[in-house]
């Protein structure tokens, strides 16, 4: 049995170690937290898992390495020091980080051919989209490697051609966000409207279009090229940024749309996976077994 270690047991690494408990690899879990015991018994019941805090120890034996720690680069160096120490020069060094380059998180570390970015949307457990993102120094071979372990998950990889801050899917992810505080702070639309906005709108039409096909469709059958010269001519408005001194305010706002805690998140994670898995398979995705009701 392929032996996966999965560094880090937050929101992204217990979700990744469903993943791979579920695909049948065994599951060595590594986090500090006092509570880990709890959330393996939690979160991972009849799952392949062990955990510790104990990093080396984790990762000896690994056939394949998913980092889910702190987006932090001094906790990223040392964890992936002690991984390069710990693992044979054979596996892959994946990191989930959301926007850190591969090439800073390698930087110093002798097994650089071997770190490469594997980043998830979340839950990574059902959303299909890997970014795998190669530095300067990752071989061909862990990206190829990376890229048939994803595969084999059921996720789609899609590989960029260099290395860039946030990548691809959180650069378009900042700028949409951004956008949605600035309507927010400038009394356009409340948090609430703007979520069912989306949904009723870019949310359902990114799901079954990209916006390049999507530009193609707007201009009927003159294409996108005429999209662009016709109605999108007229777009030539500021968009403007947030207001990072009033952030606070748009915080309040969405705390008291959704709740805090834990039995918000939960009722929230519940409602978000019912409605991911409903579209998952209609859409011709994998739809992932559930390994507990959230
Ligand atoms: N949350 C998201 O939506 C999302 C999406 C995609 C990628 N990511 C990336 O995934 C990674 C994890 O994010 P998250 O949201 O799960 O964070 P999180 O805060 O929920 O979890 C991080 C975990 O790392 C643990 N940790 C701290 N020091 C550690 C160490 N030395 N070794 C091992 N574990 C340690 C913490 O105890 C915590 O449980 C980050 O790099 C983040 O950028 C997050």
């Amino acid at each position: 049995m392929a032996v996966v270690t999965i560094v880090g047991a937050g929101v992204i690494g217990v979700s990744w170690a469903r993943l791979f408990g579920a695909a049948g690899w065994e599951v060595r879990l590594s986090d500090p937290r006092p509570d880990l015991p709890e959330i393996v018994l939690r979160d991972l019941s009849g799952l392949r898992v062990t955990a510790t805090d104990d990093l080396a120890a984790a990762a000896s034996g690994a056939d394949f390495v998913q980092e889910a720690g702190p987006e932090r680069m001094p906790v990223k160096e040392t964890v992936f020091a002690t991984l390069a120490e710990h693992t044979r020069d054979d596996v892959v060094l994946a990191s989930s980080s959301s926007s850190l380059l591969p090439s800073l998180i390698a930087a110093g570390n002798p097994a650089a051919d071997r770190i490469v970015v594997g980043h998830p949307f979340n839950p990574p457990e059902l959303m299909p989209l890997v970014e795998v993102v190669p530095g300067p120094d990752t071989s061909a071979r862990t990206v190829e490697r990376a890229m048939e372990v994803y595969r084999g998950l059921g996720k789609l990889p899609i590989r960029l051609k260099k290395e860039i801050p946030g990548y691809v899917g959180n650069r378009l992810q900042k700028v949409f966000t951004d956008q949605a505080i600035h309507l927010v702070q400038e009394g356009v639309i409340d948090v609430a409207d703007l979520d069912d906005l989306v949904r009723a709108s870019l949310g359902l039409r990114w799901a079954t279009v990209g916006p390049f096909e999507s530009g193609m469709l707007g201009g009927g059958p003159a294409g996108m090229r005429h999209l662009v010269t016709h109605v999108g001519s007229q777009l030539t408005f500021e968009t403007g940024t947030p207001d990072q001194a009033r952030i606070g305010e748009v915080l309040d706002e969405v705390e008291e749309a959704y709740g805090t805690g834990v039995a918000a998140y939960d009722r929230l994670a519940e409602l978000r996976d019912e409605r991911t898995r409903a579209v998952l398979e209609p859409l011709g995705w994998p739809v992932p077994p559930a390994v507990r009701d959230h």
